[in-house]
Formats: C-alpha cells, structure tokens, sequence
C-alpha cells in the first residue's frame, strides 16, 4: 500500500495503541490507513506516574508503552481492514521477531519502534531481526544517521518514518515531546540523508504536521507519504486554540 509512488495519508501510532478504534476512525476520517500501537508481546502498563500534557500545538507525553500486549490486540484485528492497517511493534530482537509473524498477516506493513523517547534502550540490534512482509522502522530526527540507515537498507527494510517524538525533559523525567516543533527538527534531518541513502528507502513523513502547507514541505523533502499525530489529536479533544 505505501509504495514510493503513493500519496498516503495516515494517522500514526499511539492514538490507537490497542486496535479499539482503527474501525471508526477509518470509516470518518480521511485516513488512508491508522498505525496501530505501539504492541508489545506482553500486556504493559507503561509507567507508573503518566501523564499527556498539551501547550498550544505541542504536546508532552511520558505514557511509556502502555498496552493490552498482543494476544489481545490480535483478536481485535479485523482481515477486511488488513490494507488499512499498520502494526507498530516494541520489544527484544526475539520478542520482535515473534511479532512480526502474529502480525504480518493481518496488515499492510510492520513498524519497528526502534526510538521511542520513553524507554531507556536506545537501539535494537537490526542484524538479529527477521522481517516479514513489508517493514518500516521509526526513528526520531536525532537517530537519522548514515550509518543507521545503511544498517536499516541492508537488513531489508521498506522504507523508515521520520519522525518519532523528540526527547525532552519534564517534571523530572525524560518525556517525548511532539507537535509543531518537529517539522523544523525532520527538514533538517532528512535534507542531510545523503542521496543514495534516499534512493532506497521509503521515506515517510511525521511530525508537526498542521495543514496541507506542512503536507506539502514534506512533500518537498520527498516525502510522498505523511502521517499525523498532534494535529488529530488536538482535534478530537477539542483542544484547538
Ligand atoms: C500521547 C502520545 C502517544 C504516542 N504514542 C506512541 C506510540 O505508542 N508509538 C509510537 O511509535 N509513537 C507514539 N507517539 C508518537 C507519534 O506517533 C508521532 O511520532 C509524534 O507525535 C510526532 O508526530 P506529531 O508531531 O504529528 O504529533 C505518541 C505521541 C503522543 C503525543
């Protein structure tokens, strides 16, 4: 479905962490597709003191990877909206790996969450993985690095998703920060993958994506295919200034 050629547009992860309401919003919305997740192999209750906190277009997050693990999630995956779905998966290399099998039959694509801001192991070992079907891996703009990527190209991934939120600090813990403030940080990330880099990956875009203007500089960028947080987010709780 997201090929270098499409124009897609979905909602990505973490607004439907549990796969409860990818039917809904897919049948009243303009979403392509919805990322469901992040899963991990076992139910997890994310960390103990959460809190989601918005500023204006920004928003501040240290929820850890809180979800109802994969067994449950499975169930609730549905094969006539497999097109239209998206599976982002956390865990070790063997725990990953188990995962990509659940899953890859009932979505369109995979993505490794190999940057998430709110848990302290900072890389997965890419060479232990084994990909099915098609696999993206999602960095924030502060991992985009050659060496990275030509690590991410010769392991077999499709393509990778820029960006994750950002570190940040806050009440004394190291949260993710999303919203506006990430577009400038991924211009800068993606403008210096070298050219060859480029040719062989997917890039998608994501991050401070407001309006069709911001669709279209990551358009700019090469960035055919686009996903949203924030901005549906601020929307459906009513939090537009
Ligand atoms: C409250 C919240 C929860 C999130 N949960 C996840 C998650 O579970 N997995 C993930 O890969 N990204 C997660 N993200 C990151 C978003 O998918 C996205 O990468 C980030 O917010 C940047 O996009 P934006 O500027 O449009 O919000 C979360 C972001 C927020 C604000």
């Amino acid at each position: 479905m997201i090929t270098r050629t499409s124009h897609t547009l979905g909602l990505a992860a973490g607004l439907d962490k549990n796969a409860t309401k990818y039917k809904q919003i897919l049948d009243n919305s303009i979403f392509d597709y919805v990322e469901i997740g992040t899963i991990t192999e076992f139910p997890n209750e994310g960390h103990k003191d959460k809190f989601t906190e918005v500023h204006g277009r920004t928003i501040y997050n240290y929820n850890g990877l809180n979800n109802d693990g994969a067994d449950e999630v499975l169930k609730r995956l549905d094969l006539d909206y497999k097109n239209r779905i998206g599976v982002n998966i956390y865990g070790d290399e063997e725990s990953m790996n188990r995962l990509m099998v659940m899953f890859e039959p009932y979505c369109s694509y995979i993505t490794i969450n190999i940057s998430c801001p709110n848990i302290s192991k900072e890389y997965t070992e890419i060479s232990k993985l084994k990909l099915k079907g098609d696999v993206f891996a999602k960095l924030s703009a502060f991992h985009v690095r050659p060496k990275l990527l030509k690590s991410i190209i010769d392991a077999g991934f499709k393509g990778v998703i820029i960006g994750n939120s950002v570190m940040h600090p806050r009440h004394g813990v190291i949260c993710g920060k999303s919203g506006e403030s990430l577009l400038h940080k991924n211009e800068i990330a993606i403008f210096r993958i070298p050219a060859e880099i480029k040719s062989q990956l997917i890039i998608i875009g994501l991050g401070g994506i407001m309006n069709n203007n911001d669709v279209a500089t990551y358009a700019s960028w090469g960035c055919k295919n686009v996903q949203v947080f924030t901005q549906y987010y601020l929307k459906v709780h009513n939090k537009f200034e």
